[in-house]
């Protein structure tokens, strides 16, 4: 994805945000750009208040000056803006790359509405060519390999830069299911991964996407659910 591709989606995000939103911010190299660009509009006087969805991302919005909060001041947000890993013609999708897949979840789910930006290398016609975060209590690693095996995936503990496992901004392991582009039901196995004893969340958004809007290097598309 071209610098130019994601500005251009962040910049039709931020064009959505009006004076006296409460935001929800995202993470990732995409919403990076949506954070440097409300930062412009905060700076020249938009009024806003954001809640972030990882450590990352509150210190990028404190060195920018974009005013935080959090849910427990701001239980409703009126827009959340992120990136995501893929996104199918349904408008699910999967997230977690970055590894902050469970704030994301919250704070989207907190949202009246949804927008993700992305270019069109995250647009596929089925989820999975992207290994699937699964966000998992440390304790249950071994089992629950095994159980996200048997449902097809091939399955890898996620390694921090420091070769010890990867801790989310909750303290939490993370599993990446590599199933191949090969889930024909979005929905039915995010319930089955979520039944799963030791599974703190997953990377399958279903259901919250109000539109996706996908940036090139000559304009954006808006794509809503099909
Ligand atoms: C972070 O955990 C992810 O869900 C990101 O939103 C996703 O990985 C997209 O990141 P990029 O915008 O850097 O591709």
């Amino acid at each position: 994805m071209s610098d130019k591709a994601k500005r251009n989606a962040a910049t039709a995000a931020v064009a959505l945000v009006e004076d006296g939103m409460r935001l929800g911010i995202g993470t990732g190299s995409t919403a990076e750009q949506f954070i440097r660009l409300l930062a412009e509009r905060t700076g020249a006087g938009l009024s806003v208040i954001g809640v972030p969805t990882s450590e990352r991302t509150a210190d990028l919005c404190r060195d920018l000056g974009i005013p935080l909060t959090d849910l427990e001041a701001t239980p409703s947000l009126d827009l959340a803006v992120d990136g995501a890993d893929e996104f199918d013609p349904g408008l699910h999708l999967i997230k977690g790359g970055g590894g902050a897949l469970l704030r994301e979840k919250i704070v989207a789910a907190a949202a009246e509405r949804f927008v993700v930006i992305a270019d069109a290398s995250k647009r596929v016609p089925m989820l999975g060519a992207f290994a699937l975060p699964v966000e998992i209590i440390p304790m249950a690693c071994r089992p629950l390999s095994r159980r996200i095996a048997d449902l097809g995936a091939e399955v890898v503990l996620r390694q921090g830069a420091d070769g010890e496992a990867f801790r989310s901004d909750e303290g939490h392991w993370i599993l990446d299911c590599a199933f191949g582009p090969t889930i024909t039901d979005p929905p039915a196995l995010a319930t089955t991964l979520s039944a799963l004893a030791g599974v703190v969340d997953h990377g399958l958004f279903c259901g919250m996407t109000e539109r996706v809007l996908v940036g090139a290097d000559d304009g954006v598309e808006e794509v809503v659910a099909g």
